[in-house]
């Protein structure tokens, strides 16, 4: 079957039409994979009622599964990078409703390259998945902007009881995961160039004073997410998506609770930004 892709915003996000991942795909078909992700930073192939080997074995395709680090008493015994994002099933990560747009795992040295989730069971509304352009909201900064940015670290943080800037560091649980990584990040693979901040982990751009800090990355913060540069994904059982995790963002919308929602989750191993 001719493979397909077709875009899902002006920017970011594509479904693969025409590729069955219930096989092992052939050459053609992962370079077309590769491409389309690098290309438009979010994929999707819907329809296909995927087992947790056939999903890994997709995700295998962009690289090594990543073995959990954040929640590792989560993790599938038998299917090593596997956890369910859910409200309801046991062991289950990320319960709650809404989340800030965040990129995962960059409160590590090294975050994944991909993350990976398939729909199993979603609630009649809300739970969308929104993703953020982050290459085009870098090209959009203005010039002036962009060399102020040039060489800063941010200091990234794994602690959601404190986890943004508006906290001081004595102030965070003691021993959350942190990471400093580039403001704005080359991508390894295109070259291009990304913001590489967030909402929800990102604590403060180092080097400079607080006031400043706050203030410059609550405008980008709110550039990035301006609807331009995002994708909203109302979810559907058997969705899979696979998202380019440097040089996107996500976040999930409030739902009800007392509705059931599960997704599978692998993601691949990434290196460290610069
Ligand atoms: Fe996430």
């Amino acid at each position: 079957m001719t493979l397909k892709v077709r875009p899902l915003s002006p920017t970011i996000g594509a479904e693969i039409i025409g590729m069955d991942p219930r096989e092992p795909l052939n050459q053609n078909s992962v370079e077309f994979l590769r491409k389309v992700w690098l290309e438009f930073g979010v994929v999707f192939i819907r329809g296909y009622k995927l087992t947790d080997a056939q999903h890994a074995s997709l995700c295998s395709n962009l690289g090594k599964i990543q073995a959990e680090r954040t929640a590792p008493e989560s993790e599938s015994e038998s299917h090593p990078g596997m956890l369910f994002v859910s409200n309801f099933k046991e062991n289950a990560i990320l319960p709650g409703g809404e989340m800030w747009f965040h990129s995962d795992q960059c409160y590590f040295e090294t975050p994944v390259s991909a993350t990976s989730l398939y729909a199993i069971e979603i609630p009649s509304s809300g739970g969308h998945t929104i993703f953020c352009d982050c290459s085009e909201a870098y090209q959009d900064l203005s010039e002036e902007l962009k060399s102020r940015l040039e060489g800063k670290l941010a200091m990234n943080v794994y602690d959601y009881q404190s986890n943004n800037r508006y906290f001081k560091s004595e102030e965070r649980t003691v021993g959350a995961p942190e990471a400093p990584h580039p403001v704005v990040r080359t991508h390894p693979e295109t070259g291009r160039k990304s913001l590489f901040i967030n909402r929800l982990m990102t604590d403060c751009i180092l080097g400079i004073e607080e006031r400043e800090s706050r203030e410059i990355l609550e405008f980008l913060f709110d550039h990035m997410e301006k609807e331009q540069y995002l994708y909203d994904h109302k979810w559907k059982p058997c969705d899979l998506s696979i998202w380019d995790n440097r040089c996107t963002l996500h976040a999930r919308t409030n739902y009800d609770l007392a509705e059931r929602r599960l997704l599978r989750r692998y993601a691949v191993e990434g290196d460290k930004p610069y």
